[in-house]
């Protein structure tokens, strides 16, 4: 559980963390080449664990120091992602690109992760299949075959972000050419690429509406080395968010500035300044802040999905009222519940969330029940009155490195403890 004092005006700099969006298929991908790969500015994070335990598992040497991973991929020998790993993180499902590529094999478990809604993976099986891939299973478990992966033209009914990567990570070692239509933008999918190219692969298009891969063969992809993952753009918008409602003043080093943009507009609509220079980002509140008529999450460049939950806090606290619309996901608004025992009011409608600001929140017992959820409740506490506890600290812990330390270098009265 977190401790928080609120009231605290955030000020100071620190350093974002690297993306746990894009480490996570990037670790996913060193099963492809068989080779040792080093990556720098991997997050700290419970999720990246995770990954790691499932890597070794498969049989990879990995050695950790600081944010530098070193995976060696060449004795993988398992295909096999056992259930209880699998279920802790559902974006292990990437790894059946990976491993399919690699063995025409894989036996997953329907994936777990946040309680966010039912989280389907038909696009990921649809796409799949047009590549030669067999499914079969029963109890949870689903077994993967191929003789061959063969290259495919898939058009994707939603740009699905872990849909595209794993779609990318199966087509590398099949054999021809692999278009995909309608993917995902985000930055992280043109990270992926970026590490696919490095280990010799053929990827072209990430980061546009499609994407297309010449397949290649193990024997032509080479080790990567220090290859550096992009900042993490929703731990950046979180500190924002936290320094808007505190009414502070932060820097942020780095940053992608394009990367964060759709963010940066709604903040600035609110009437936050920032200003954005040489891979850093200030934030800062001089004025009465205005609430946002309509918001809206969608696929990128849109407003993310994972900073709705830190977008409501704040605007919890803006004067007026905000309507704030989830596309992307059902049931992702667990946390307006909470922001409501803290003072807001927040009234939700079917995938529209109505927010009055009021003039202070105040402390409560919370409890975090997602990632994104738990970073909203740490933000409503910093601008409270008094003392709140945000409970479920191990869902905070997923995607966050060291938020706590990070908060109290602003100034923030923040402690973490395991137990009362
Ligand atoms: C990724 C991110 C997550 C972010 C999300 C949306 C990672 C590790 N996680 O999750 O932080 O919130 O993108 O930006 O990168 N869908 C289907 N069928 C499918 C796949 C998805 O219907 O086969 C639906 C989902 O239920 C959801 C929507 O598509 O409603 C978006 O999902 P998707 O883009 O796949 O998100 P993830 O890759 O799971």
């Amino acid at each position: 559980m977190y401790i928080i004092q609120g009231g605290e005006a955030l000020s100071g700099k620190i350093r974002v963390q690297g993306s746990k969006n894009s480490s996570l298929p990037i670790l996913a991908a060193t099963i492809l080449n068989g080779k040792k790969n080093t990556i720098c500015h991997v997050p700290k994070i419970k999720d990246i664990e995770v990954m790691n335990q499932i890597l070794s598992h498969l049989g990879a040497n990995i050695a950790v120091k600081d944010n530098v991973l070193e995976i060696d991929s060449k004795n993988v020998n398992k295909f096999d992602v056992p259930e209880h790993l699998m279920r802790k993180m559902r974006s292990s499902i990437v790894l059946m690109g990976a491993l399919l590529g690699r063995f025409g094999r894989a036996k997953v478990s329907y994936p777990g992760g946040c309680e966010i809604g039912p989280r389907p993976i038909d696009l990921h099986l649809k796409g799949l299949s047009l590549m030669g891939v067999d499914f079969s299973g029963g109890h949870g478990f689903l077994n993967a075959k191929t003789d061959g992966l063969k290259g495919a033209d898939i058009h994707l009914d939603f740009p699905s972000v872990g849909a595209t990567e794993n779609l990318m990570l199966a087509a590398v070692l099949a054999e021809g050419t692999t278009i995909i239509r309608n993917v995902a933008k985000e930055p992280e999918i043109v990270d992926l690429q970026n590490f696919l190219n490095r280990m010799g692969a053929h990827v072209k298009g990430a980061g546009t509406d499609t994407i297309k891969i010449e397949g290649c063969r193990i024997e032509d992809l080479k080790p990567v080395n220090n290859y550096t993952i992009i900042p993490d753009r929703i731990v950046a918008g979180t500190y924002l968010a936290a320094a808007a409602i505190t009414r502070g003043r932060i820097q942020l080093t780095n940053v992608i500035s394009e990367h964060l943009e759709p963010i940066l507009a709604k903040l600035r609509e609110t009437g936050c300044v920032i200003n954005s220079r040489n891979g850093e980002i200030e934030l800062y509140v001089d004025r009465p802040l205005v609430s946002l008529d309509s918001i809206r999450t969608l696929p990128y460049p849109g407003f993310p999905t994972d900073m709705q939950a830190p977008m409501m806090a704040f605007l919890a606290t803006v004067e007026g009222t905000s309507i704030l619309t989830e596309t992307i996901f059902e049931s992702r608004f667990k946390h307006a519940q909470e922001l409501r025992r803290m003072g807001a009011d927040i009234t939700i409608n079917g995938n529209t969330a109505i927010i009055k600001g009021v003039k202070q929140l105040s402390g409560a017992i919370v409890e975090a029940k997602d990632l994104r959820a738990g970073a909203a409740l740490i933000l409503a506490a910093l601008a409270a009155k008094g003392e709140t506890i945000v409970e479920g600290a191990s869902y905070v812990e997923r995607g966050y490195e060291n938020i706590e330390g990070n908060l109290a270098a602003l100034g923030a009265k923040i402690v973490k403890k395991d137990k009362i």
